[in-house]
């Protein structure tokens, strides 16, 4: 099987603290990820991630339809700045927004996102966050999880590639759930990155 010689390019999209994208750097750095962090884009100005972006010297941007005239604008120039970076993989690393259909097309099969639940379960509008962990509290569920799948033009619906799965134990909150579940998508974004880095897990071959 022949290698890459160079390691993936990454370009994140993130509107929070960005937990999972400081996992993703640090699986990086040690060498646990073949890949290189080139760019972050948020639309939030104050977001974590940004500010961690620019003390890791990650380029950072701030866009959003005010900043860039209209969505649709905005989606242009993410593209074209992605493209600039020469990103492979765009990685929604806590992403509110709706991805573009331009950068949806240009990187076709090529945006990833994680949720914070078993997937088609507790996705959508609106679930994000605690809703979600609520959510799953109240349907009674036995156990709950982390999701990463591709994205397309609906919030959560894109095709599942990886699941990683934990028991809902009496007296949990949506607290409680939230952290532990953080913790399982730390490691199972980056460990399924490296999967599809390495070209044993292929996006669009996933039915
Ligand atoms: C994570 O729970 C992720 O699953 C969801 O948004 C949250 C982002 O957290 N899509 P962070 O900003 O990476 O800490």
């Amino acid at each position: 099987m022949s290698r890459r010689s160079q390691p993936a390019n990454l370009g994140f999209l993130a509107s929070g603290r960005g937990s999972n994208l400081r996992a993703i750097v640090d699986h990086c750095k040690e060498g646990r990820l073949d890949a290189t962090p080139v760019v972050v884009i948020s639309n939030d100005a104050a977001a974590g991630a940004l500010r961690y972006a620019r003390e890791a010297a990650i380029p950072a941007f701030h866009m959003n339809g005010e900043t860039d005239g209209s969505w649709t604008k905005c989606d242009q120039a993410m593209t074209a700045l992605l493209k600039k970076y020469r990103v492979d993989w765009v990685v929604l690393a806590g992403y509110t927004k709706k991805v573009g259909s331009q950068l949806l097309g240009t990187f076709h099969n090529r945006v990833l996102n994680i949720h914070p639940s078993l997937l088609p379960r507790h996705g959508g509008a609106g679930m994000y966050g605690r809703h979600v962990h609520q959510s799953v509290l109240d349907a009674g569920d036995s156990e709950t999880g982390a999701t990463v799948h591709r994205v397309n033009e609906e919030y959560d619906q894109g095709k599942i590639l990886a699941q990683r799965r934990i028991p809902v134990v009496r007296g949990d909150t949506p607290e409680s759930l939230a952290a532990r579940v953080l913790e399982l998508e730390h490691s199972l974004y980056a460990e399924t990155l490296q999967e599809i880095i390495s070209g044993n897990l292929k996006p669009e071959n996933v039915a």
